[in-house]
């Protein structure tokens, strides 16, 4: 997969979380999300352990990786993401993102999901300064921003992370790369003008689109205002 084309072909991707979904439902769900234009499929995975919360994990990927065309963008909130990044990879995610304060060694982390395969990403907490990732920016096909407490769906932008964003966007231009920032969390309607803005290139939304009576035509929206606000 190539997802510097993808974003430089859209502008700006939109990648709903499944957390939100319905999982009674999720077949519909994701053929409504396809039909309404979203570019990949935003897949939480938590161990209880790194986040007060668990989630998904291999099954789901499963149950999706050969009956849908969008990308697998996996968010592990994980300790020790070394010990399952290649699993991650064969199960079909074609994006594979940890984050950074769940391992002692990132750099290898980042080498050995692209040894297996898949696009490699570094996560943020908000909390977590740039700094924290500057010296291996090189190595990163995508840095994910995070703008709430990872763990749950639904909670509140935390618009601090505006101004991270843009350092973000300056840095990443200061060292001539082209590594991708996505930003994940509280987004929709009223918050994804602003981080488009701060350079934002692929937006997360769960509970913005999952929680719409109507998935479909929400999704659509969304995509557009984020083109919108290029
Ligand atoms: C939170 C997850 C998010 C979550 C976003 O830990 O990483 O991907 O699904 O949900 P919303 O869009 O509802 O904030
Ligand atoms: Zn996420």
């Amino acid at each position: 997969m190539n997802l510097l084309k993808l974003v430089k072909e859209n502008g700006v991707l939109l990648a709903p979380s499944v957390l939100s979904a319905d999982l009674w439902r999720l077949e519909d769900d994701i053929r409504s999300i396809e039909r309404g234009g979203a570019h990949l499929i935003h897949l939480d995975v938590m161990d209880g352990v790194f986040v007060p919360n668990i989630s998904m994990g291999f099954p789901l990927l499963d149950a999706l990786r050969e009956r849908t065309s969008l990308p697998l963008d996996v968010h592990l909130m994980i300790v020790e993401p070394e010990r399952y990044v290649e699993r991650f990879v064969k199960a079909g995610a074609e994006i594979v993102s940890f984050q950074v304060e769940a391992t002692y060694h990132p750099h290898r982390v980042l080498g050995m999901i692209k040894e297996a395969g898949a696009k490699a990403g570094m996560v943020l907490n908000p909390g977590t300064p740039l700094s924290a990732i500057e010296h291996l920016l090189e190595e990163a096909d995508m840095v994910l921003v995070m703008s709430v407490n990872p763990g749950f769906g639904g909670q509140r932008f935390i618009s601090s992370v505006l101004n991270k964003i843009e350092a973000l966007v300056s840095l990443v231009k200061q060292k001539g790369l082209s590594t991708v920032i996505e930003v994940d969390g509280g987004l929709g309607e009223s918050t994804i003008p602003s981080v488009v803005k701060a350079g934002a290139q692929v937006l997360v939304a769960g509970s913005a689109v999952f929680g719409a009576e109507d998935v479909e035509s929400e999704t659509r929206k969304l995509v557009n205002l984020a083109k919108l606000s290029l």
